[in-house]
């Protein structure tokens, strides 16, 4: 029997406030343009555009659901995340660290309080926005099986064109501090750990967490969150229509020259059909379909951490997936956490190499 042995992740009993959606992440980027390109390739649409700004949006209400602002380096910073009122942001606001609120400074303005977690990335806490109007979308195709035929006289031709973003899924961090920043979302936003795998040690190498929508079912994760050497973004997640869509994507994707990561699969936790892509700069984008989905009283479930674990059908993860690049400057900040982060060990390092090489 597998057993957690450390305090996270736990669900906290009555935290700051419940996160209510992932609303957007923050990107720094040296080329717009191209970022624009592989992105609207990737199906989300341009919601807005200044010289050093970009915004896209899925086909839902909201404004937008990825910033990239020009930057010398290629750099994830953080993401939004909408809290329901400005009582919410008064508790989040009085925070050790937190901005005091103001208007946001994005498309669809409201109102907005910014954080930084343990680990340093960066948190938009953001309520009113204003909801834009949703985009049509090609509806879920019409599936015959072997017993059950509703499609009869007609064709099945999903369209081979860039698969429409529905919107915004997840956000998946690696951390070295892993205790502390899991124990600052799960008490200042009130994420749920749906399911945790473990190292042999009992401890957390990777958490899947949701919002507490309380009976209002939330997708399996919102955020995850691995243990890793050094704070990094690992990748984000778009839902599709459907399979075909995410099959059509990778069509789409592969003619137009992009680069692929992983997939197609089925993952285990969280059952997604999967497809993963790099962006320009290697930063890993996911359209995926059919995830699970659960209410807040589901318990958690604990795993051993296996490469196995990750997906039930199509491509193994590939050892590229996971493993970081070697610079100077990763190596340097490996010795860091290893001498700095409690939660990172010489043994777990030597686990993730084996388990993920
Ligand atoms: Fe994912």
């Amino acid at each position: 029997m597998v057993q957690l042995t450390t305090p996270q992740p736990s669900r906290d009993p009555a935290p700051t406030v419940k996160a209510q959606k992932l609303a957007y992440l923050l990107f720094e980027l040296p080329d717009l343009n191209r970022a624009e390109t592989f992105l609207v390739d990737f199906g989300l649409t341009v919601a807005h555009r200044e010289a050093d700004a970009l915004y896209l949006r899925g086909t839902g209400t909201e404004p937008f659901c990825y910033c990239a602002r020009r930057g010398d380096q290629p750099r994830f910073v953080g993401f939004g995340l909408e809290v329901s009122a400005a009582d919410d942001l008064q508790k989040l606001a009085a925070l050790a660290g937190a901005s005091s609120i103001h208007t946001a400074p994005h498309p669809g303005g409201g109102q907005c309080v910014r954080l930084q977690d343990p680990s340093g990335f960066i948190v938009e806490a953001v309520s009113d926005q204003t909801p834009v109007a949703p985009r049509p979308h090609r509806a879920p195709l019409d599936l015959n099986y072997a017993q059950q035929t509703p499609r009869v006289n007609a064709t099945q031709r999903p369209p081979l064109a860039a698969p429409e973003v529905l919107k915004l899924g997840h956000v998946v961090l690696e951390v070295a501090d892993f205790q502390a920043t899991c124990g600052w979302y799960t008490q200042h936003f009130g994420f749920i750990p749906s399911d945790v795998q473990v190292f042999p040690d009992g401890s957390p190498g990777v958490v899947f967490m949701r919002l507490d929508l309380g009976d209002t079912p939330a997708d399996h994760h919102t955020m995850a969150m691995a243990q890793g050497i050094m704070p990094a973004y690992s990748h984000s997640a778009y839902e599709l229509v459907d399979a075909d869509a995410v099959g059509v994507g990778q069509r789409v994707l592969r003619e137009r020259g992009w680069k692929h990561a992983w997939g197609i699969g089925r993952h285990i936790l969280g059952s997604q059909i999967f497809d993963y892509w790099q962006d320009p700069w290697g930063f890993k984008l996911e359209h995926y379909c059919d995830g699970d989905v659960f209410t807040a009283d589901a318990p958690m479930g604990v795993y051993p951490l296996s490469r196995d674990a990750m997906s039930q059908w199509g491509q193994k993860m590939p050892g590229s997936f996971t493993k970081p690049k070697l610079t100077p400057a990763t190596l340097r900040a490996t010795v860091h956490h290893l001498r700095k982060s409690p939660d990172l060990t010489l043994r777990k390092l030597m686990t993730l190499a084996k388990l993920f090489a």
